[in-house]
């Protein structure tokens, strides 16, 4: 199998042969051991959203939301370290909005970026808007298992599903250890009380949210005491979380 050239030397070299393949110009690195339960769950809903997602959040979120999400989007994004030439770890990347929203004082086409995801769906989605305006390379992977090398990137962040990963504990590990020493890391997801007013209730997702529970203080017990700076910001009126912390 051909490793992207892109993509060698951010890869780890322990890697299992048996979980690597190339698709569509996307690194799959999928270990089945992360692949069931919720994982699988989102997976399949996220690989059928795809084609509506960026659409949903345009116009359905713009009708009902105007123009908070890109604010909320905004300020997140201001959270992170960012530096031209950076190497960038985008997290359940999902289509990349976040994108839109990288600091103006930044070449965005000078970052590395790489984005990983357990749909394919999204994926491909982020492929078509983003691989001819960004240097973007795109991996298929569950958070849990990461295949990049240790200490390596200068930004990492995860936006919009950590509070249903089957393992949450073990992504924000596998996030800590390939962020470089030093590194403030982002953490951003829904407010229980955001899943209740609008995933339970929307015809799209209310099925698979539908008993969706998450508990915020698991999320923030599973970052290691070793981690310095934590800190949990609450943004657009209380419907996003952003946890923030700094690899020592
Ligand atoms: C609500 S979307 C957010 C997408 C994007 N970050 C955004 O803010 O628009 C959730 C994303 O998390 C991804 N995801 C869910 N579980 C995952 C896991 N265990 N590992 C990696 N990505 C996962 C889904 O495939 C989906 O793209």
């Amino acid at each position: 199998m051909q490793i992207p050239q892109n993509l060698a030397p951010c890869l780890r070299d322990n890697l299992n042969p048996a979980f690597l393949a190339e698709k569509h110009g996307i690194l799959e690195y999928l270990n089945p051991e992360y692949l069931s339960g919720d994982n699988d769950k989102y997976r399949k809903l996220y690989d059928r959203l795809a084609p509506l997602y960026d659409f949903g959040e345009r116009w359905i979120g713009f009708l009902k939301y105007g123009n908070t999400v890109a604010k909320m989007r905004r300020e997140m994004m201001q959270l992170l370290e960012w530096q031209n030439g950076a190497k960038v770890l985008y997290v359940s990347i999902g289509t990349g909005k976040d994108f839109n929203y990288i600091p103006a004082n930044v070449d965005a086409k000078s970052l590395q970026l790489v984005g990983a995801d357990i749909s394919l769906g999204m994926l491909r989605r982020a492929q078509k808007v983003w691989s001819r305006k960004l240097e973007l390379s795109l991996v298929h992977c569950a958070a849990e298992d990461l295949p990049f090398a240790d200490n390596y990137f200068d930004i990492v962040f995860h936006v919009g599903g950590i509070n249903f990963f089957s393992d949450k504990a073990r992504a924000i590990a596998e996030m800590l250890r390939v962020a470089k020493p030093g590194t403030r890391l982002m953490i951003a997801d829904e407010t229980q009380d955001f899943i209740e007013s609008q995933y339970q209730k929307n015809a799209l997702t209310k099925k698979a949210y539908a008993d969706a529970q998450f508990d915020l203080a698991e999320i923030e017990n599973a970052i290691p005491d070793s981690t310095r700076e934590r800190q949990t910001h609450f943004l657009w009126d209380n419907r996003f979380y952003a946890m923030t912390f700094r690899k020592a």
